[in-house]
């Protein structure tokens, strides 16, 4: 896709629903009795594959559009899948299921694609296997395909050497089935959607710094859920609208999930021009409208406890501080390197193709900024994050940009182009 439009980004629009939100709301709604319906489910592949993973194990789920309805069999309802669980490109899908797959009375295996079998799935099979579950890697190199045995679980402390979601969802779920309370500690915190919906649905979940402990053997309740924006979508028309001159828009409904909105503030600290209105609670999520325009940016440093809170927008602020004056450093970010892509590698090429001063480290990227970046051909490894955060440079850069492999925004973002355009008409 040849990528060349330049107007200002202005008007109102919606983002699609949260994915890590919507993901955990076919999962638990699965686990629970009753039916659940969610509005504003996310439509992204990557929600599809949990749906479609809930339904070979016997889940009734109608999906129409951004609405789902999901007929829960309770903790002890789900049934044998005939066939491998097939998680496509999902990481949450694989980790978070393993973690209920290791519960389950009957034998079962997860898989997905080419990307996730590079993944690395230790990070869930040591604390699994530390609560007894029978659990491991087909091939041998702790990725996916796993393949998992029935047997009973026992409650552990686990003290996670990652600051990561999944692995700590992971457990939880597995703690559900547990003889025992089961506790994560991870060095930081990272997003707490499934703290906050597990209590939502009825569990005895409590979270003190960076632990957080589960109750076994809870009675979950279905709920309706309605699903806020996704602030990690919302992320690339923040970006483009505080680059592009002339931009004012207005994104609505937007999480803003303490745990999930480092972009927020770290633009912010960029001398972004962000108001936050209409701050309401929906359901468990806190949520806003997010009023931007552009503004003149310069450096920061990015680290620390913050990197959790912004993973998944590291390469989009990479593209603000090429644009930026000054330097900014990335660090304490090595989990990069692990996502759908290796991030800082493929960043650091394709923002070098455009002609940005970017050196790669072990766990970031320093990048000198307020160069004046020209179009290029942008390879995103089928990365969806990458493909939208160099959509966004080509707004701001010289002359044509190609984006190969375009497509690879359904993981999370169908709409993508559409709603961009459709701020620039
Ligand atoms: C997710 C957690 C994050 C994030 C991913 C979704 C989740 O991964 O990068 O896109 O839904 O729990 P980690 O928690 O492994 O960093």
């Amino acid at each position: 896709m040849i990528l060349n439009y330049k107007a200002p980004l202005r008007g109102t629009l919606a983002v699609p629903g949260d994915k890590s939100i919507s993901h955990r709301s076919v999962m638990f709604g699965a686990l629970a009795q009753g039916t659940t319906e969610v509005s504003n489910f996310l439509t992204g592949a990557d929600c599809l594959s949990t749906i479609s993973c809930f339904r070979q194990m016997g889940i009734g789920i109608e999906q129409s559009g951004s609405s789902v309805r999901i007929h829960g069999k309770g903790l002890h309802g789900l049934q044998q899948p005939q066939q491998m669980l097939d998680a496509g490109n999902s990481g949450t899908t694989v980790r978070l299921l393993s973690g209920i797959l290791a519960g389950q009375a009957f034998d079962s295996a997860i898989t997905g694609d080419a990307s996730i079998q590079k993944r690395p799935m230790k990070r869930v099979l040591t604390p699994l296997t530390q609560m007894n579950a029978q659990i491991s890697s087909l091939s041998g190199n702790d990725c996916a395909p796993l393949v998992i045995s029935h047997s009973s679980l026992r409650g552990i402390h686990y003290v996670s050497p990652v600051a990561s979601a999944q692995v700590k969802s992971c457990v939880l779920l597995a703690g559900l089935y547990a003889d025992g309370s089961t506790s994560v500690t991870e060095p930081t915190v990272s997003r707490n959607h499934s703290e906050l919906m597990l209590r939502y649905f009825g569990a005895e979940v409590t979270s003190e710094g960076t632990t957080a402990t589960i109750q076994p053997q809870p009675h979950l309740t279905g709920q309706k859920i309605e699903v806020p924006g996704d602030i990690s979508s919302a992320a690339y028309f923040l970006a483009a609208a505080l680059l592009v001159s002339g931009s004012e828009v207005l994104l609505t409904n937007v999480g803003i999930n303490p745990t999930r909105d480092g972009m927020l503030r770290v633009c912010q600290a960029m001398g972004a021009n962000i108001s936050l209105q209409n701050v309401r609670l929906d359901g468990a999520e806190p949520c806003a409208d997010l009023l931007v325009s552009s503004s003149s940016l310069h450096g920061t440093e990015i680290g620390g406890a913050l990197i959790p809170t912004l993973i998944d927008e590291l390469p989009v602020l990479a593209v603000l501080a090429a644009f930026a004056d000054g330097e900014t450093v990335i660090r304490d970010a090595a989990e990069l390197k692990v996502k759908e892509s290796d991030r800082i590698a493929v960043m650091a090429e394709n923002l070098t193709r455009m002609g940005a001063d970017v050196t790669a480290t072990e766990d970031g990227m320093i990048i000198r900024g307020g160069r004046s970046l020209h179009g290029a051909v942008i390879d995103p490894h089928l990365d969806h994050r990458i493909a939208m955060s160099f959509a966004v440079a080509a707004l701001a850069a010289e002359g044509e940009t190609e984006i190969l492999q375009e497509d690879c925004v359904r993981i999370s973002y169908p709409g993508f182009y559409k709603d961009l355009e459709s701020l620039m008409r």
